[in-house]
């Protein structure tokens, strides 16, 4: 299974002198180097971690893909399409908001992201859209030209009884298999650790998965090339 290894989180800790130090871009190759498959950033209208000046970087200087999770504005739309990242993930963006706390509602406004897949598609960058894992936001990130899917781990990551873990292993294991067989790339994420990555690494649909908070915290103290490396040897299959 791959990993893409989200270092927004190296930008948090620099944002909080606005200094230079530690720099996402050097974080990426360190993330490589423990085998990371693609690096993923949020680039957020607030610029409270990643800035523009890391995503321009971080294109040039990876040897892997470079993943933008991003929401569906124009102005994110222009910059994705001059930066030329592998992949866009739209996922919905609240100004007060600790972290995305949960999937886009594509059936809210399936013209209005038809068109930013179309616009972000003629610039050779494939879209991903971040969603619950319901059936029906599945089936309409097809309907849109979605190129993958990533589904949200957070309702399992967070459950409290065994009954819960079941309940939300089953609705990401469902949504998995009906994206993959309507041809979309699945991935992944949100809340995903050391502890709880076992049983998401067991859905066979599931392609990649995204993980930042997890790892960088155990880079505190491990390091970060072991820190993806560890992560990696539990995901592998
Ligand atoms: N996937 C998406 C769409 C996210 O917004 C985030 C958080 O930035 C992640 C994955 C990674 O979540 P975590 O930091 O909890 O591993």
């Amino acid at each position: 299974m791959r990993l893409g290894l989200n270092v927004d989180h190296i930008a948090t800790l620099r944002q909080a002198r606005k200094g230079s130090e530690p720099d996402p871009v050097f974080a990426a190759l360190l993330g490589e180097l423990g085998g990371a498959d693609a690096i993923t950033v949020h680039l957020r209208a607030d610029r409270r971690h990643i800035q523009e000046r890391d995503v321009t970087l971080l294109k040039d200087a990876i040897q892997t893909k470079l993943n933008i999770e991003m929401a569906a504005t124009n102005q994110m739309v222009e910059i994705a399409a001059s930066v030329q990242p592998y992949q866009v993930t739209l996922v919905p963006e609240k100004p007060n908001e600790v972290t995305t706390e949960g999937g886009l509602d594509v059936l809210l406004n399936e013209a209005g992201l038809r068109q930013v897949i179309a616009r972000l598609s003629s610039h050779n960058i494939k879209v991903s859209i971040f969603v619950d894992p319901h059936l029906d936001q599945i089936r309409a990130c097809h309907k849109i030209g979605a190129h993958a899917v990533e589904i949200n781990t957070n309702a399992y990551a967070m459950a409290g009884t065994k009954k819960a873990v079941e309940e939300t292993l089953k609705a990401v294991d469902e949504t998995a298999k009906m994206a993959s067989k309507l041809g979309l790339a699945v991935l992944a994420g949100h809340a995903l650790n050391y502890r709880n990555v076992d049983r998401i690494v067991k859905i066979a649909d599931i392609e990649e998965l995204n993980i930042g908070h997890a790892i960088i915290a155990r880079a505190v103290f491990v390091g970060l090339r072991e820190a993806v490396s560890e992560m990696k040897a539990l995901i592998r299959r």
